[in-house]
């Protein structure tokens, strides 16, 4: 009898062992399902990653190749310019004078196109120093002069000493595509309007155009670097601008105007020009 109660009670150890085993088991199982599962989202992210770092090598790669390209274009590029300005001074007040003009104007529109694709290729360092912004306007203004020109657009500025600390190459750069909008949104001729604002934290450049205008659907999207309305455009000057200024710790904001145009409203601070720094030392009013 002894016996057999010993028995019964193995065999209930047993059974209530054998069924903990088989709830471990079963929660085992469970957490194996988990894990594989975890496993697999995880190799489906490194695979995701891999091609990510794959094509970033890829664009880094093609990035440096347009810059070269880049490069190699614009050395040629200037030697024709420099001949189609003589040929210009050449031509002057002859009946080819234009038809050369046509030429310089062409050879500009190339070599901003490529100036904006090698910064957006490759952004290249800043360097800083104090300038006068309207001369940088000026200069913007000079080169798009011929294209002003032909389509008969009247500039009219109100260009006064403001000194913002920026880089003068780049925020040429800046105010040519800004312009150069301005003046290809006006086919038909108009105004262009440049004027400056100052005296608060930030100096702002106000250029208003009479053209076509921004859909409202698009104001949202023409700061996306490729995004165009024009046939042959980049879409690369807006957002170029944009980051040169965002750069500068300024900002860029574009409005439609009520009856017709667009206006662009350039923002940089003049917290950081020695200029502003000074003003602040010696308490001299500045910007004047
Ligand atoms: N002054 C403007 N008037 C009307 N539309 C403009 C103006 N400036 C920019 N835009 C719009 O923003 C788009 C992007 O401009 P941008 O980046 O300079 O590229 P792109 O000039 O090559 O088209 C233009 O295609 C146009 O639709
Ligand atoms: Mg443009």
């Amino acid at each position: 009898m002894q016996e057999s109660l010993k028995i019964h009670n193995a065999f209930n150890n047993f059974t209530e062992a054998s069924r903990s085993l088989e709830t471990c088991y079963a929660r085992l199982c469970e957490q194996v399902t988990f894990l594989t599962e975890e496993l697999e989202n995880k190799n489906v992210q490194l695979r995701e990653l891999r091609q990510h770092h794959k094509r970033n090598l890829r664009l880094i790669a093609m990035g440096e190749m347009a810059a070269t390209i880049v490069h190699e274009i614009r050395s040629p590029l200037c030697s024709i310019e420099l001949y189609s300005n003589m040929l210009m001074d050449d031509l002057k007040d002859t009946d080819h004078s234009e038809m050369a003009g046509g030429i310089s104007t062409g050879i500009r529109s190339l070599n901003n196109i490529l100036t904006n694709m090698l910064l957006f290729a490759k952004p290249r360092n800043l360097s800083f120093s104090d300038l006068q912004i309207r001369t940088v306007i000026a200069d913007a203004l000079k080169i798009i002069e011929p294209l002003i020109e032909i389509r008969e657009v009247t500039v009219s500025h109100t260009l006064t000493d403001h000194a913002v600390s920026g880089d003068r190459e780049l925020l040429k750069q800046v105010f040519m595509n800004i312009l150069l909008n301005a003046v290809q949104s006006m086919p038909e001729g108009g105004n262009l309007t440049i004027e400056m604002e100052g005296g608060g934290e930030y100096l702002k450049i106000i250029v208003v155009d009479e053209g076509v205008g921004i859909d409202p659907e698009n104001i949202e999207n023409i700061f996306d670097p490729f995004f165009s309305t024009k046939e042959q455009g980049t879409g690369l000057g807006l957002a170029i601008a944009h980051k040169i200024v965002q750069s500068h710790e300024g900002f860029i904001k574009a409005s439609r105007n009520g009856d017709r145009g667009s206006t662009f409203s350039l923002y940089f601070p003049y917290k950081n020009s020695t200029a502003a720094l000074n003003h602040i030392n010696d308490g001299k009013e500045m910007n004047t």
